[in-house]
């Protein structure tokens, strides 16, 4: 497949959406319920919302096509403050800082460099708006996106807990600072 990445416009967002639907329940703890994952589609990841995402200035999205313009990852750059009071303070030495947000490609594209390409997009515009690195949350049982992010320069820095209905997930923070070769 023919690696193209563009930055996202408004008109992005039922696509973005559809593909979230299919990428988000690979990157979630097994035990969720379909209803709590319908929930969060509903809340985060829904056409509404990338069009609220796609339109912040604070927000970057870049996204993957394939060779037929279809839309096969995405992921996205917030450079809004950090306001999760467990990580905030995990990062006070490597601010200026951006969550890598959202990373998500398609299973058939798994392995097919996509993810890189988005990974260094991403990298590359926070370095031009000044960030010293960009952080991440993961699920700790995720061994796929830990490895991806391991081979990436990302190190895990600490954890956050948060409570999805009955339960309490479990994910690791982690961190890439930026070198001068990056
Ligand atoms: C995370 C994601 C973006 C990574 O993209 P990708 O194209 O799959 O990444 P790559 O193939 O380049 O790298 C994955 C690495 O994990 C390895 N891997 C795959 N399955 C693995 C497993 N079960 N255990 C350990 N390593 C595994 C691969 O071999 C590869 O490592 P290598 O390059 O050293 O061989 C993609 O898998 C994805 O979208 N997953 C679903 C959504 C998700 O989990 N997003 C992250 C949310 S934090």
């Amino acid at each position: 497949m023919e690696k193209r990445i563009r930055k996202a416009n408004v008109g992005d967002a039922p696509a973005l959406a559809e593909l979230a639907a299919v990428t988000f329940p690979l990157a979630c703890p097994p035990y969720h319920s379909a209803e709590n994952i319908a929930l969060h589609l509903e809340k985060v990841l829904s056409r509404d919302a990338f069009e609220g995402y796609a339109t912040n200035p604070d927000i970057a999205i870049y996204v993957a096509e394939s060779d037929d313009d279809s839309l096969v990852g995405y992921v996205m750059v917030d450079f809004r403050p950090c306001d999760d009071d467990e990580v905030a303070p995990l990062l006070r030495n490597v601010e200026p800082t951006a969550e890598f947000s959202k990373l998500y490609v398609h299973p058939d594209a798994h392995g097919s460099g996509f993810a890189q390409q988005l990974l260094e997009k991403a990298a590359e515009d926070a370095q031009a708006r000044g960030c010293a690195s960009l952080w991440l949350t993961v699920w700790k049982e995720n061994v796929r996106a830990l490895r991806f992010y391991d081979k990436n320069g990302f190190s895990v820095v600490g954890d956050r807990f948060y409570r999805v209905g009955e339960l309490l997930d479990h994910d690791f923070v982690a961190v890439r600072v930026f070198s001068k070769g990056d």
